[in-house]
């Protein structure tokens, strides 16, 4: 059996090492131009070159779990198309949102400023009844950060395509229920795959929706955001303020607005990394399963886009 891997922006030598240890009977092969022919890819934002010098992969797994850039790409038409679910990254973003909610629910920041200006001075306890938590996209991300919040008491609402059942979570589904879910949140959280149903899905119209005093946390893709629809709404007092870990264009280029702007949090694409020995882990034994024929979690749907 072989094995290409195609990852830019990745060292490949240690990925290359994991790989062949877990899978010792494979041979497992940087990729090259004019490569031989592969049975499986490990890939991030592979060329195109990449998919049309392999035309008989039976899978390919993205060393990521968001499969927008490489559903873009003319694909082997046969081929399974595997994202990393999970592997250790909803807990990172777990962590990443609730300490975001907090931060900005405790006045952090508030305090932080005064602390450093020498003063001790305390301000009136905010009720968590008051900053209700809207999840939109409660997938493995999603839920794990719903149950989270719920952990820390938070009122909190998760949004899918289709229906869900999570304990302590007030669950909406598809269109029919996207108004009342925003209507019901303060704080909105972005989990949702980039597709062309959720594009652009925070603008003006939609973020209106929130109560007033609202706090935007988007740890998905930056093309789910309209900057200038947030920027008008920050303006306005409409939105207080958000924590932004994704942006259209990364790294967001000198000069954005979001940089320097006093409340907007920017992190740059951290909020869950990719964990290489947990990832190593489950693409292998995802292998495994496959040449025995059988069946594996994290299979995208390329129609529907996640
Ligand atoms: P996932 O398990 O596929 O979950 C996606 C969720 O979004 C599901 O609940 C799905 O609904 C929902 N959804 C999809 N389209 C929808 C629509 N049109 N309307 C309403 N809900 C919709 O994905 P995941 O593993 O949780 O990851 C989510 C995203 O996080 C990734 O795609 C990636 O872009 C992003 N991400 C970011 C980072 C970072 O470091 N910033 C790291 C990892 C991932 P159903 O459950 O009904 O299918
Ligand atoms: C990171 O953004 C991912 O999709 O894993």
């Amino acid at each position: 059996m072989r094995i290409s891997f195609c990852c830019t922006d990745t060292a490949s030598e240690p990925w290359l090492q994991g790989l062949r240890a877990a899978l010792p009977t494979a041979k497992v092969l940087l990729w090259e131009p004019g490569a031989p022919l592969a049975d499986y890819a490990v890939v991030w934002a592979p060329p195109q070159q990449f998919f049309d010098e392999q035309p008989q992969l039976k899978a390919v797994f993205n060393i990521g779990a968001g499969v927008d850039a490489l559903l873009k790409l003319r694909l082997p038409p046969n081929a399974l198309v595997v994202r990393l679910d999970d592997a250790g990254m909803s807990v990172q973003m777990a962590e990443y949102v609730c300490h975001a909610v907090i931060r900005h629910f405790r006045e952090l920041d508030a305090y932080e400023a005064d602390t450093r200006q020498g003063n001790w001075s305390f301000r009136k306890p905010r009720s968590r009844a008051d900053f209700p938590v809207g999840i939109m996209g409660m997938g493995v991300l999603g839920e794990r950060v719903a149950r989270s919040l719920v952990g820390f008491e938070f009122p909190v609402m998760g949004w899918s395509r289709t229906p869900k059942s999570v304990d302590g979570v007030q669950c909406f589904a598809g269109e029919q229920g996207f108004a009342d879910f925003l209507a019901a949140s303060r704080v909105l959280v972005c989990l949702l795959p980039l597709t062309p149903e959720t594009r652009d899905i925070m603008n003006h119209a939609n973020l209106s929706r929130l109560q007033s005093g609202a706090y935007i946390i988007n740890v998905a893709r930056g093309a789910h955001l309209v900057d200038d629809d947030l920027l008008a709404l920050l303006d306005s007092g409409h939105i207080a303020g958000a924590a932004l870990d994704v942006f259209r264009t990364e790294p967001l280029s000198a000069g954005h607005p979001f940089w320097q702007h006093p409340k907007i949090v920017v992190t740059p694409h951290t909020s869950a990394r990719t964990l290489r020995s947990e990832s190593i882990t489950q693409i292998t034994s995802k292998i495994t399963a496959i040449q025995r024929g059988e069946p594996v979690a994290g299979v995208v749907e390329p129609s529907r886009g996640y």
